[in-house]
């Protein structure tokens, strides 16, 4: 079968043996540092007695679920640690198509590439509904795509490629939608971190049977590698979801969860405001310099891309590797987030280099 890769690692690969230097604004990878209390968990880890280093409880170490449960004011029961966001994605992707309830997975375009590949993946049908201009929930056009065939809705705020937060409401009216069509709906929330707006309202505020959440420590504790997400579901759904994790992963790993864990109990609301305060800078400075070379871009509401545009040069797989070539810079093909932005091409800030990119860029489109 042939599936619909995402082709981030086919730019990285591109970007990596190119012929110069080459600023790499492809992958979401934080650059900065996790807090101080992960690495020293991760130190004395590796003292522990050798039964630490046994299978863990498959949903989770008791001790991390229940610190995300408080975190994110639910009963521990709901809470499934999964292997990063991506995990937790897949299970309620699966859970929404399991129940005999639909085919369809309304995916809002442009689109994070993970979930057409997944949808697909689980014999699902995927129907694009474009977002507002500004990147906004178009209640209008989902509402109208929504039928007894829709199974799922996937929603993702912040949002990756466009930097939207999604307006609370608009969520909550989509959820209502899917209750009236017997769909779930999943939020998937691995930026709730990164909200420079102030409005970011996390969806487990709408009480549902419909909606699942799903996070992870990715992005807010700057380790994409350590592979720690969760979901948190209401209870009709949450046996399912244990159940398929422990089929396909038996567990996740311990360690991981024993550092992000550790990192919980000491990492204050500082260390979060300082990464949000370092991306905001650096979004300043991305865009300013993309203003003063005449380009159309996003200003992020909320995570860490940029999307511009510039005249005559579409979002193509082949610009993009011209601008690795010529300008030194990498981004990510507008046309691999679905259809709604092809012409334009994303940019993760997640690099010192951010305006030394942009500038790049100026001089390179002047
Ligand atoms: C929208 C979205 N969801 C999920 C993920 C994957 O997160 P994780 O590393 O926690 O699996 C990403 C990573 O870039 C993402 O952008």
């Amino acid at each position: 079968m042939d599936y619909e890769e995402p082709q981030f690692f086919r730019v990285m690969q591109y970007a990596a043996t190119a012929d110069r230097d080459v600023i790499d604004m492809v992958s979401g990878n934080p650059d900065w540092e996790p807090p101080e209390a992960l690495r020293d968990a991760l130190r004395e880890y590796a003292g522990l007695d050798p039964a630490a280093f046994q299978y863990p409880a498959s949903d989770g170490l008791p001790e991390l679920r229940e610190a995300i449960a408080d975190r994110r004011g639910v009963d521990p029961d709901q809470v499934v640690v999964t292997v990063g966001t991506g995990e937790a994605n897949y299970l309620a992707m699966a859970r929404a198509f399991e129940r005999d309830a639909g085919d369809e997975a309304i995916l809002l375009d442009p689109v994070y590439p993970y979930y057409p590949g997944k949808v697909e993946l689980l014999g699902g049908t995927q129907r694009l509904v474009p977002t507002a201009r500004d990147g906004g929930i178009d209640l209008a056009a989902i509402r109208e795509a929504m039928s007894d065939r829709t199974a799922l809705v996937m929603v993702n705020t912040p949002n990756n490629p466009t930097g939207a937060v999604y307006d609370p409401d608009a969520v909550a009216e989509v959820v209502r939608l899917a209750e009236r069509h017997d769909a779930l709906v999943v939020v998937d929330e691995v930026y709730d971190r990164f909200d420079h707006s102030g409005r970011f309202e996390s969806a487990l505020a709408i009480d549902s049977p419909n909606r699942i959440v799903t996070g992870g420590f990715s992005k807010s504790l700057a380790i994409t590698g350590f592979r720690v997400g969760y979901a948190i579901t209401p209870p009709e759904h949450a046996d399912s979801l244990r159940a398929r994790h422990m089929l396909v992963n038996v567990t996740g790993p311990a360690p991981s969860q024993y550092a992000v864990h550790h990192a919980l109990q000491a990492t204050e609301h500082e260390y979060f405001a300082a990464s949000r305060e370092l991306l905001s800078d650096r979004i300043d400075a991305f865009t300013d310099a993309l203003e003063a070379a005449g380009a159309e871009y996003t200003t992020p509401d909320g995570g860490f891309y940029v999307l511009a545009r510039f005249d005559d040069f579409p979002g193509t797989m082949a610009n993009v590797e011209r601008l690795i070539d010529e300008a030194g810079v990498a981004g990510m093909p507008g046309e691999t987030f679905g259809t709604a932005r092809e012409e334009w091409i994303r940019f993760a800030l997640v690099t010192p280099r951010a305006r030394e990119a942009a500038e790049r860029l100026a001089a390179y489109f002047e």
